[in-house]
């Protein structure tokens, strides 16, 4: 009973959706959403990352050591949904998404309305996630927009 409990109320802490870009030691560029992310450091700008473990993309960051935010506006629902399942590369696109890179590796996804590149500089263990701390790198405003957050849809990560 406690054991739901505390699950309910993990599940009221509120995330904003990205999707986290990575790219392997071979080039291999992917990505998949998340919502576990946060700024830790103002000087410099850093923010972390929680990354599942048994994740095809968790290989990929750990060869890369780079990653993007890709950041979703509210009328991205069903982009978030497509990058919660693997995705195949299609045409320099990953599953029709198009990316470009910039100063890191990572690809930047063309559909997200603003991106951060970020090196990662440090990692913490955390049980079945593995927290990447990086560094931001550099950054793209493409559209003003408000992002999409697990307030607006019923797709959840927690508990
Ligand atoms: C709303 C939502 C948020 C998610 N947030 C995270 C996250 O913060 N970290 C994570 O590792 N996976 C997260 N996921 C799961 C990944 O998006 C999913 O496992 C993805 O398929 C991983 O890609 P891969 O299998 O190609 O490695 C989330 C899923 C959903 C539905």
């Amino acid at each position: 009973m406690e054991e739901q409990t505390r699950s309910e109320i993990l599940k009221t802490i509120p995330y904003g959706f990205y999707i986290t870009g990575v790219v392997g030691s071979d080039g291999e560029a992917n990505g998949f959403t998340t919502c576990w992310v946060s700024q830790v450091s103002f000087e410099p700008q850093q923010v972390v990352v929680a990354v599942r473990k048994d994740q095809h993309t968790h290989d990929l960051i750990e060869q890369g050591g780079v990653f993007s935010l890709n950041f979703l506006d509210t009328d991205q629902e069903d982009l978030a949904r497509k990058f919660t399942h693997p995705l195949q590369p299609e045409d320099g696109t990953l599953a029709g998404s198009p990316y470009s890179t910039g100063e890191t590796e990572a690809p930047l996804f063309d559909e997200a309305f603003a991106n951060l590149e970020c090196r990662v500089v440090g990692k913490l263990e955390a049980g079945d996630h593995t927290v990447y701390l990086g560094e931001v790198a550099a950054a793209n405003l493409g559209r003003p927009a408000d992002i999409l957050t697990d307030l607006d849809t019923p797709m959840e990560y927690g508990g």
